[in-house]
């Protein structure tokens, strides 16, 4: 462990600069093969297809061309910009919301909304190690150090909240990841010392008999909260983090709890026998109160954390790997939408036992193409899918598995999250601000002609899937659907004046959010194209201009307008996520190599680690 440390602490000295020329060239080469779209059956076959079937468009062509020329010394210096923005953002908090957790950008005030406990500090830690503000990060050590975590401040003004609840899942992804990731990155033993005593304090969350969390701890008596009900994301988002802190700390009763939680999961896999987890579900039985599908809001990093686990753990733990396929299989075949008009591909959730599409396009789901990347570059999708028994699985699941088990499945993970990224940005890109909305309604009334010659409207939408195999058995014409060169709204009004958008906007607020960032990081990472460089920084420019405030960054209300109007938030993911995300984008040293660490879902990066044979021994894991 030790030594393993040791190794992590090396990193950024040992690790020599890599040239975007010469990763790109190998990239290029790897990508060429990856993105032949080759039948997985029969066996022998492809060698032959590879050599005959067209490849698919890579790389997207650019609009202008040239960017794809931009020279390794103009990112480091839009690399340096993202910094200055950080400490813009970080000393506006400090100046103004000192000792509460977020700030308030324009009317310049603190606010206390995850236990006022300086969450933007404690979100902020590895950020700076990563930048290398030293100053900032030995100036905020002290009062990690002596910060109380027994007590809640009440939510506005300095009073204790005795009645109060922390909130778990809120506490475990921005102040434990942001410990755990800062004590990985720097060896500061206080770091490791506050991660223990905050997941000690969080434990009694785990009463309910299937080991689910609850929503809140009391930090004062150690008192849970009673509610029975929690979505995905709440229940099912801890593994990485408490993983993590067992391992590190030596701790079985850590390891216990996820130990629990890993098997109700896997229990509720097996017998729901495959496919995605539903977003409602029941502490006790650890059992789904719904049938109601989504990749947004109240699911979405519960099923990212499955992939993430196996990757955590040295690809061990196979169980996870298994949930995350089967939960992929789904979202590939049941939620991935084509709109009529650009064909821009969407994920989309479904409610109820009905599984009707509700058409909307959240901004959250914007992580889910880089988890498909992040998935296609790091597993052998096609033995993982092979792995998979396909008997033991349900009607709907077996048939998502034998549609998919057509295809390359890594040439498929790694299209759907070329063309769901190209969508997300292409949110931002269509508006007059630059930024993105909260969510869209995407139109999905495709128009055809009937057997009787008329006109009929298939107002259900068109799944991607089917689209998919419509493409391979018409001769493969033309990029595959959802991917190929997308034109903004602008471009397109220019060419023809009725154009419409593909979508309504239903909230257009941008609250400075992670998720479409953090994608267009992992698909620079995975694929090597500099397009995904380019709209990473049209959209830092556009952060610049709407966001950016004399003291910090605003959340905007309307990305429908330039100057956008803003709103008075400026959320501690834009330091923990937003920013960092960009500042890896544009460093041309790989500082977060993704074989050797993995995210949490606050952009909190913790070393791959495997387990060692004496925790083996203490924790029972079968070798
Ligand atoms: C938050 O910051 C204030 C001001 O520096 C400090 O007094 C307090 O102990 C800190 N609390 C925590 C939990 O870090
Ligand atoms: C105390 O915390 C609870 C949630 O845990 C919240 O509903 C309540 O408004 C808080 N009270 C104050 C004064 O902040
Ligand atoms: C392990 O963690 C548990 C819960 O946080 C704590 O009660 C226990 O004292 C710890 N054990 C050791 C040996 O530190
Ligand atoms: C974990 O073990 C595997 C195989 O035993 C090895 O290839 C890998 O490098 C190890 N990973 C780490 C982080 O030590």
């Amino acid at each position: 462990m030790l030594t393993h440390l040791h190794a992590c602490l090396q990193y950024r000295r040992s690790r020599p600069v890599r040239y975007v020329v010469a990763a790109f060239t190998a990239i290029f080469v790897v990508s060429t093969l990856y993105y032949l779209e080759i039948p997985h059956h029969p066996e022998g076959f492809q060698d032959e297809l590879r050599e005959h079937l067209p490849h698919w468009p890579l790389p997207i062509p650019i609009s202008g061309g040239s960017e794809s020329k931009t020279s390794p010394p103009v990112w480091e210096e839009r690399a340096a910009q993202v910094k200055q923005a950080f400490l813009h953002a970080y000393r506006g908090y400090l100046q103004h919301a000192n000792g509460y957790d977020e700030l308030r950008p324009l009317s310049l005030a603190g606010v206390n909304n995850f236990n006022g406990w300086n969450v933007t500090m404690y979100d902020s830690l590895d950020t700076m190690l990563l930048m290398d503000l030293w100053d900032e990060f030995a100036e905020a050590l002290p009062v990690v150090k002596e910060g109380n975590f027994r007590q809640l401040r009440a939510s506005n003004g300095n009073g204790w909240n005795k009645s109060g609840y922390v909130p778990f899942f809120e506490t475990v992804i921005r102040y434990l990841g942001g410990l755990l990731a800062a004590y990985a990155m720097s060896g500061e033993q206080v770091l490791l010392d506050r991660a223990h005593e905050l997941a000690t304090i969080l434990e009694p969350a785990f009463g309910s008999s299937a080991g689910m969390p609850r929503f809140g701890v009391n930090p004062a008596t150690g008192a849970s909260s009673q509610g029975v009900s929690g979505v995905l994301a709440e229940v099912a988002s801890c593994q990485l983090e408490w993983t993590y802190v067992a391992h590190a700390t030596g701790n079985k009763t850590h390891f216990d709890r996820v130990d629990k939680l890993l098997h109700t999961l896997a229990n509720a896999m097996e017998q729901r026998k495959g496919g995605m987890f539903p977003t409602h579900w029941h502490l006790n039985g650890g059992k789904a109160t719904s049938e109601s599908r989504s990749m947004g809001a109240a699911a979405d990093s519960g099923h990212e954390y499955l992939l993430k686990q196996y990757l955590l753990t040295g690809k061990q733990d196979v169980e996870s790997l298994e949930m995350y396929i089967l939960t992929a299989n789904e979202a590939l075949t049941r939620l991935l939408y084509l709109t009529p008009n650009r064909e821009l591909l969407y994920v989309t959730d479904t409610a109820g036992g009905s599984f009707t599409a509700s058409h909307n396009f959240e901004h959250l789901a914007c992580f889910f193409p880089g988890l498909l990347a992040l998935g296609a570059h790091t597993v052998d999708l096609n033995a993982a899918l092979a792995a998979i028994d396909p008997s033991k699985l349900s009607a709907e699941a077996r048939r998502q598995y034998e549609v998919l088990s057509k295809y390359d499945l890594h040439a498929l993970h790694m299209a759907a999250a070329e063309g769901l990224t190209t969508s997300c940005w292409l949110m931002y890109a269509d508006q007059p601000s630059g930024l993105g909305p909260e969510t869209v309604q995407m139109r999905h009334d495709w128009k055809f002609v009937g057997e009787d010659g008329k006109p009929k409207v298939n107002s259900k939408g068109k799944l991607w899937i089917d689209a998919v195999e419509e493409w391979n058995e018409g001769g493969r014409r033309g990029p595959l659907p959802g991917l190929g060169e997308k034109k903004t709204i602008t471009q397109l009004r220019k060419e023809d004046g009725t154009a419409q958008a593909d979508y309504s906007v239903r909230r257009p607020d941008y609250f400075l959010r992670p998720e479409t960032l953090e994608s267009i990081y992992l698909m620079w990472r995975t694929t090597g194209n500099p397009v995904w460089r380019e709209r990473g920084w049209q959209i830092f420019q556009a952060i610049e201009r709407e966001a950016k405030t004399p003291s910090g960054y605003a959340s905007v209300k309307q990305i429908n307008k330039s100057p956008a109007p803003q709103s008075d938030e400026q959320p501690s993911y834009f330091l923990a996520e937003t920013l960092k995300y960009l500042y890896l984008l544009f460093k041309n040293e790989d500082l977060v190599p993704l074989d050797k660490w993995v995210f949490n879902t606050e952009a909190h990066p913790l070393p791959v680690f495997n387990w060692s044979s004496w925790e083996k021994h203490k924790f029972g894991i079968p070798s």
